[in-house]
C-alpha cells in the first residue's frame, strides 16, 4: 500500500471506536461522522500553500500568512459522503461543493452512477473527495475518474475506514491520489462489507435500513 495517511490522533481514534459500536444510535453516529471529518480536515489541508501578508493589528503591523494558491472544492459521494461534508465546510466555508451520486449494485458490487453536479470552475480547484467507506474501492475509483475527466489534477481522497483491497485498487488505478483515512481494515465479507468495519455507513447516518 502507498499514498496512505492513517490519521492516528487520539481524538479521531476514540471517535472511530464509537462509530464502530453497534449501540451508537443515528443521532450520535451522524454527529461523530461530522466531528471526525472536521478533525481529519486539519491533516488533509496541511500542505495548502500560504503567502505572506501585512495585517494591521490594534498596536502595529504584523507580517503574517494567509492561505493562497488554488481554491478548494469538496466532492461528497452520495449518499454517505454527505455526512462528512459539513465537518470540512465548518473549517473551509468558502469551498465549493460538487456531488456525485453512486450506489453499489448489490449483485455485482459495481458502482452505478445516478447524479452528478460539479462546480463550474472545477478545473481551477484542488478537490477532496469524501466517502466514509472504501470497501472494494470501486465507488471511490469511479468518482476519481469522473473528476479527472474534468481536468482536475490534484485530487485527495478522504474516508473514515478503508479496506486493504480497496486501497490497493485505488493505488493501482490512481497512483497519483493520496488517501487519508482513520482506520485500515483487513478484508471484506461475501457481500462486500468491510470486516469489522462499522456496517452500512449511509444507513447509519440517515437511519434507513
Ligand atoms: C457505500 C459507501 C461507498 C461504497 C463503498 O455506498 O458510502 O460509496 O459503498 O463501497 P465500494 O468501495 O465497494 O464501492 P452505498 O453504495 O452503500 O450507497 P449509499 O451511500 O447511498 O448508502
Ligand atoms: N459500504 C458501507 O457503507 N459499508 C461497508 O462496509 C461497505 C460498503
Amino acid at each position: 500500500m502507498k499514498n496512505v495517511h492513517l490519521l492516528d490522533h487520539p481524538l479521531i481514534q476514540h471517535k472511530i471506536s464509537l462509530l464502530r459500536d453497534i449501540n451508537t444510535d443515528t443521532k450520535e453516529f451522524r454527529e461523530l461522522v461530522q466531528e471526525v471529518s472536521m478533525l481529519m480536515s486539519y491533516e488533509v489541508t496541511r500542505n495548502m500553500p500560504l503567502k505572506e501578508v501585512e495585517i494591521e493589528t490594534p498596536v502595529g503591523i504584523a507580517r503574517t500568512k494567509v492561505i493562497s494558491g488554488k481554491k478548494l472544492g469538496i466532492v461528497p459521494v452520495l449518499r454517505a459522503g454527505l455526512g462528512m461534508a459539513d465537518g470540512m465546510l465548518q473549517l473551509l466555508p468558502m469551498a465549493k461543493v460538487g456531488h456525485i451520486g453512486l450506489y453499489r449494485d448489490p449483485g455485482t458490487l459495481e458502482p452505478v452512477e445516478y447524479y452528478c453536479k460539479m462546480p463550474c470552475d472545477i478545473e481551477e480547484r484542488d478537490i477532496v473527495i469524501m466517502d466514509p467507506m472504501i470497501a472494494t474501492g470501486g465507488s471511490a475509483s469511479r468518482a476519481i475518474a469522473y473528476i479527472k475527466e474534468r481536468n482536475v489534477n490534484n485530487i485527495k481522497l478522504m474516508c473514515l475506514i478503508a479496506s486493504k483491497p480497496g486501497i490497493e485498487k485505488i493505488n493501482k488505478e490512481h497512483p497519483d491520489v493520496e488517501i487519508y483515512c482513520a482506520a485500515i481494515d483487513e478484508s471484506l465479507n461475501d457481500h462486500g462489507y468491510i470486516i469489522p468495519g462499522l456496517g452500512d455507513a449511509g444507513d447509519r447516518i440517515f437511519g434507513t435500513k
